[in-house]
């Protein structure tokens, strides 16, 4: 396969963490843009690897940095805004995917990779609805683009098994909202795989991969499952709607908003998939229970 030039926006966070070095193994030349260079220092350690300042959301910059690119990857994404009427989300997904788009027509790069999320464009939750929209300036434009559509990411320093077991670790009882969501939890390892057998192949340009892990569970399940894999006895307590949407009224206000009104609704849809979009791509899903009870065993 080819070497390629990269440019990666949103690479330094969990996915990043696993789809960096895992590009890097196939020899290309990897730019990663951030916000803050000298907080994310230790993907630049990597070879052919370079960790690069840039506001990504100031088109001049953009097109400055894509310069010259073969590819473009798109990973930003936020699961929280600062306020609550959905302009953060508008900013951070849609908005810039249509200043992406238009700065890789204008500096000729023809091939994107976005990262979007199951159920994208449905519900009422202004994330999934950015996500939709987001995925519409992609596709519309002209560009040869492949979408991926995860369910929630597992693997080494996650958002979902780890905060979980953090959460438990000091309370012996967790109210939980929507607790019979469900997922179906998809490896980190498998969405670099993902992204890099799109790189390989073009025929995945114009395509939608939704990527989902072999089991489907409820999100009250997940979290037993993680208390017993820190060694925790815990009491998960499922709460009805009326009272998981106060929870998340009142998730807004606390540090780190660990649950909002907006995840809220995110979550009365379930995040599994209709097709098989790691089986498409050749790549057999890892299941949480090969990799999960490893990571969070208690030391
Ligand atoms: N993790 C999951 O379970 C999951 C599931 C489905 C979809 N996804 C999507 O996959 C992508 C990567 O997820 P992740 O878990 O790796 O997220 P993450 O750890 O939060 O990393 C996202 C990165 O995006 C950059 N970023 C965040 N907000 C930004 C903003 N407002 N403007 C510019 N850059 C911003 C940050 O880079 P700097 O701070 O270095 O600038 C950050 O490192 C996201 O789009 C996410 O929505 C994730």
């Amino acid at each position: 396969m080819k070497a390629q030039r990269i440019v990666i926006l949103g690479g330094t966070g969990f996915v990043g963490r696993h789809l960096v070095p895992r590009l890097a193994r196939d020899g290309h030349a990897i730019t990663v843009l951030t916000r803050n260079r000298d907080r994310k220092r230790e993907i630049s350690v990597l070879p052919r690897v370079r960790l690069v300042n840039a506001d990504v959301h100031d088109p001049a910059t953009l097109a400055r940095r894509l310069a010259g690119a073969d590819a473009a990857i798109n990973l930003v994404g936020i699961l929280n805004e600062r306020g609550s009427d959905g302009s953060g989300f508008r900013k951070a997904h849609v908005e810039l995917a249509a200043s992406l788009t238009t700065a890789c027509r204008e500096t000729g790069v023809s091939r994107l990779l976005q990262m979007s999320s199951l159920r994208a464009g449905e519900g009422e939750s202004h994330y999934l609805r950015s996500r939709g929209e987001a995925e519409e300036r992609v596709r519309s434009s002209a560009l040869a683009w492949t979408i991926f559509r995860p369910s929630v990411i597992f693997g080494d320093g996650d958002g979902l098994f780890f905060r979980f077991a953090d959460l438990l670790r000091i309370a012996p009882l967790l109210p939980l909202a929507r607790a019979h969501a469900k997922f179906a939890p998809v490896f980190a390892g498998d969405v670099a795989e993902a992204f890099a057998r799109a790189l390989a192949h073009p025929r995945t340009a114009g395509q939608i991969y939704e990527l989902a892990g072999p089991r489907t569970i409820e999100l009250g399940e997940l979290v037993r499952w993680t208390a017993r894999l820190i060694g925790k006895r815990r009491v998960v307590l499922p709460l009805p709607d009326a009272l998981g949407y106060a929870q998340a009224l009142v998730g807004e206000w606390l540090p780190g908003k660990p649950i909002s009104r907006d995840n809220f609704r995110s979550l009365k849809l379930d995040s599994v998939a209709r097709e098989d979009g790691l089986a498409a791509l050749g790549i057999v899903a890892t299941p949480m229970e090969a990799v999960m009870p490893a990571l969070l065993a208690p030391r």
